[in-house]
């Protein structure tokens, strides 16, 4: 069989798989005597990049280009998204086949506001895959949240219809979630922004509003992007360059004492990004689901793959600041560990002369009323454990010792009932969990005995669970149907740390 072949053969069996199971570990492979990687149809380490594919950096940090209302009636957005294979330029020569959302890598952004009607067509113009278009983090119906339970076949169209409630407004995202292809959908391109606004925002507006996204991308020495190792299926793919906006490294320049408002996003399968804006000062006012109910100064921030952060940056210093990655260690199985602290992800020209006069930020964003009273508590325990498998010893990544079968509702729960989850990270990595369908709040972190309380009361949908970490969190669906709920390292999320709960009125 030709090569090709078998690689994407291999791949599609093992997205195919009931039981999901992963490749086995590098390490219990690497000790066992004759064993010929190549055989497992995948290549056991991620491709080295060429040294001749140099990302241009230094460009002028670009907005991201916004999907246009082709409606005129007031409160309605309506628009067509479609995803297909396009060309994009990430090295000088280089024509890199890509996934896009109407030819665009981060698709276009969405930008809508609260009480608004959405209406997007979707086409699917990915050949030969399903596909689905996710609303992360958005309350919208369960039938219109893009389930891998309800995809939408290669050449088909569908109609996703939603209406942002009051209170909506945060920094929401969209991307693909077909079963066993989000992984890799995502990887080659697809992922969008989805802001929602409120009607009055008390942050000052002369602060502007810059939304960075990060996304992560390994090129092959002719420009491809090469498809996931066994090391990426363990650990989550971690490519080369960390991409802001889809450009490595570029520059933005703002005068002396400018206040400026970035919403940061991390789109990546599997890059924890631990960032500091150096001798900036960073004030976080929001998160996933929308604004604190006060600021607070951090010296730095993590965002694990899919978090968001809203962040007030204040540049009273002149020269050259970047925002760059910290060391953080989320776990690593194998070998191929990134080196991935001290990369400058986007570089600040801070002038000599001072701008205008920046307002100062309020001390009151919101109030956030806690979800008091659980009536119900779950705990869902992350694994990763070796087994028996159809190629020999492999490993799976479970939650409650099972992994994610689509036709198994894990849990049933009722509309309006606040539960409390304690999710239980017993593996050796960090899990960033994530639900579908609300917002939850963090209310404590356990590690070695110690039970802390979270930096500030927030909404969120994507919470990390660190190695040998206890969250414990509430929430409350307010929509019924059946609702996802994952580690969102897009490869653990394939391979079976995933569930499904059923919200029932
Ligand atoms: Cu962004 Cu089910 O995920
Ligand atoms: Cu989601
Ligand atoms: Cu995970």
């Amino acid at each position: 069989m030709h090569r090709r072949t078998f690689l994407t053969a291999g791949l599609a069996t093992l997205a195919a798989g009931s039981q999901a199971l992963a490749q086995m570990k590098m390490d219990d492979m690497n000790a066992m005597p004759g064993m010929d990687h190549s055989a497992h149809g995948m290549p056991a380490q991620p491709a080295k990049p060429a040294a001749s594919l140099v990302l241009k950096e230094g460009e002028a940090l670009r907005d991201l280009p916004r999907l246009a209302n082709e409606s005129t009636d007031a409160g309605l957005f309506r628009a067509r998204l479609t995803a297909a294979p396009a060309t994009a330029r990430f090295a000088e020569g280089v024509e890199t086949p890509v996934l896009a959302y109407n030819g665009m890598s981060p698709g276009p952004l969405i930008e809508a506001f609260e009480g608004d009607r959405i209406e997007i067509d979707f086409a699917n113009g990915i050949p030969g895959e399903e596909s689905t278009i996710h609303w992360h983090g958005m309350p919208v119906p369960a039938d219109q949240d893009g389930n891998p339970m309800d995809p939408v076949a290669s050449g088909a169209n569908r109609r996703y219809a939603f209406d942002l409630p009051a209170g909506s407004a945060a920094s929401y995202w969209f991307h693909p979630h077909p079963h066993g292809k989000t992984a890799e959908q995502v990887y080659r391109g697809l992922a969008g922004i989805f802001l929602v606004k409120p009607k009055a925002d008390p942050v000052p507006a002369a602060y502007g509003e810059t939304v960075l996204v990060f996304t992560d991308l390994r090129l092959a020495a002719d420009g491809t992007i090469p498809e996931n190792s066994m090391v990426d299926l363990m650990n989550g793919r971690v490519g080369d360059h960390v991409l802001v906006n889809g450009q490595k490294n570029p520059v933005l320049d703002v005068p002396l004492g400018a206040k400026r408002r970035f919403r940061l996003y991390n789109a990546t399968n599997a890059r924890f990004l631990k960032l500091s804006f150096g001798a900036a000062t960073m004030t976080v006012i929001g998160t996933d689901g929308g604004l604190l109910e006060a600021p607070v100064a951090v010296d730095d921030i993590l965002l694990t793959p899919a978090e968001r952060l809203d962040v007030v940056v204040s540049f009273d210093k002149p020269g050259t600041i970047q925002l760059e990655t910290l060391a953080y260690d989320r776990g690593w199985m194998g070998p191929g560990k990134p080196d991935d602290a001290g990369l400058a992800l986007l570089t600040v020209n801070v002038s000599d002369t001072a701008g205008e006069a920046m307002p100062p930020l309020p001390e009151k964003l919101r109030a956030i009323a806690v979800l008091g009273n659980a009536t119900i508590n779950r705990r869902f325990v992350f694994t990763e454990k070796m087994g028996m498998g159809a190629s020999g010893m492999e490993m799976g990544f479970f939650i409650n010792d099972v992994a994610f079968d689509m036709k198994r509702v894990d849990i049933t729960a009722k509309v309006g009932d606040v539960e409390l989850w304690e999710v239980i990270n017993k593996a050796d990595m960090d899990h960033p969990f994530h639900v579908h369908g609300t917002q939850f709040q963090v209310i404590e972190h356990e590690r070695d005995g110690k039970v802390t309380p979270p930096a500030y009361r927030a909404w969120k949908d994507t919470v990390n669970v660190a190695q040998g970490e206890t969250v414990r969190l509430l929430l409350k669906q307010d929509l019924p149907g059946q609702r996802m709920y994952h580690c969102h390292i897009l490869e653990h999320e394939q391979l079976g740390m995933m569930g499904i709960v059923d919200v029932t009125v």
